[in-house]
């Protein structure tokens, strides 16, 4: 229902002939790590969508479906690499079409910003540039250039991936293409250093992008809305900027995506862009601004937005189509909700310390929490820690 308060927020967004959302505001990916060590979600992270759905956003994406079993972060991420793990999902993609809520999936493939399969396993980049922060973590893991024939069969995971999430129901597909991860790897300037076909323009650098959308609109015959997160702008001097992207976009278009949300930072600078809240916004602002001007498919962010009106804002002014939550709604699952029934003095509001991505990759934590939501509180002795070690 359109919002006199919220008149651009509330409008609907077409994905397609078939699929709307009923307002602009999404709860972007968040990878809570709820699974098995065999990738398949547990009640929890059914309960925890299911909440997510039922907070007054329009549409949403479920984080970090591994397309490649070798390639986690952790050991408690989500897989989407069989059948099985499809079928686990379905009840979700049920309740979503039910409630006419378009939940889509984000395909993932961590490269080099992973988990090596062992201490000194390999991982899978476009030119072998290692992640200084993944090697901090995992001093023997090795980074390598892909070669063309795994380049393709990668190619055909993420496709294999998108059949199943179509088979299990979901009519939405996100590609995570931004924050340094593999598709990301292969669009920025710093670490596609190739000088082959997969390299060199910012339109060869996107070819890997490019050919897993296809192959995935090819697969599900064009049923499937994919969608991309595009990763505009890494925060670093060499790296990935808006300006570089605007043949890409166009391109992505041209080859069918439905909608593309802006990201901003790599590993390097998750901890600046998450911390500095202004910062975040206005680059992410910038860039998705600009972008708009080079596509007609509906253009989007997420990044410190913090409420309705903020987003609100972003819509009315033209700086994007549609608007995301991460951090705000793992605080209050309500937020759009409360927000749009007027009663925003009763949301739980993120403290915005980042934490909660913090127990991503923190040997203590066993699930990502969160510091103000009752539902899913960071066990004292684990906040103490953060407390005492501020990271
Ligand atoms: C706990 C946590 C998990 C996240 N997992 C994912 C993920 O699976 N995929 C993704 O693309 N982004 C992920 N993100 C990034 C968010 O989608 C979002 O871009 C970022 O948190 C900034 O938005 P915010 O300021 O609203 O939190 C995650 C963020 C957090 C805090």
């Amino acid at each position: 229902v359109t919002s006199a308060v919220y008149p651009a927020a509330t409008r609907p967004l077409r994905f397609s002939d078939t699929l709307n959302a009923r307002n602009r505001l999404y709860f972007a990916p968040m990878g809570l790590d709820l699974c098995g060590a065999d990738g398949q979600p547990t009640p929890a992270f059914h309960a925890l969508y299911g909440a997510l759905m039922d907070g007054g956003c329009g549409f949403g994406f479920l984080g970090n479906a591994s397309v490649d079993a070798s390639s986690r972060y952790n050991g408690r991420g989500l897989k989407l690499t069989s059948a099985a793990h499809a079928d686990a999902l379905r009840p979700l993609f049920e309740v979503a079409r039910r409630h006419a809520f378009p939940l889509g999936v984000q395909l993932q493939h961590y490269g080099p910003q992973g988990m090596p399969a062992q201490a000194d396993g390999v991982l899978l980049s476009p030119s072998g540039v290692p992640s200084p922060s993944t090697l901090r973590k995992f001093p023997d893991a090795r980074t390598v250039a892909m070669t063309d024939a795994q380049i393709h069969a990668c190619i055909e995971q993420f496709a294999t991936a998108a059949r199943h999430a179509h088979d299990a129901g979901a009519p939405l597909i996100q590609l995570q293409a931004s924050n340094g991860y593999l598709i990301s790897s292969f669009l920025s300037p710093r670490t596609n250093l190739r000088t082959d076909a997969w390299g060199g323009s910012p339109l060869a650098r996107a070819r890997f992008l490019l050919a897993i959308v296809e192959r995935i609109r090819a697969v599900t015959n064009g049923a499937a809305a994919v969608t991309v997160r595009l990763g505009i702008d890494d925060g670093l001097d060499d790296g990935q900027r808006p300006e570089f992207l605007a043949d890409v976009v166009a391109a992505l278009e041209e080859a069918g995506v439905a909608a593309i949300t802006c990201s901003i930072g790599v590993s390097e600078t998750f901890r600046t862009f998450f911390g500095e809240q202004s910062l975040a916004f206005e680059r992410s602002r910038h860039g998705c601004r600009f972008l708009k001007q080079f596509t007609r498919v509906p253009v989007g962010f997420t990044g410190s937005v913090a409420d309705v009106a903020t987003a609100e804002r972003l819509i009315a002014d033209g700086d994007a189509d549609f608007v995301g939550f991460a951090r705000a709604v793992l605080a209050d699952n309500q937020l759009v909700a409360k927000e749009l029934a007027g009663r925003a003095d009763s949301v739980h509001r993120c403290q915005w310390d980042a934490r909660c991505f913090r127990d991503k990759r923190e040997p203590l934590a066993d699930r990502v929490y969160c510091c103000v939501n009752p539902a899913y509180p960071r066990p004292d002795a684990l906040q103490q820690h953060y407390e005492r070690n501020p990271g």
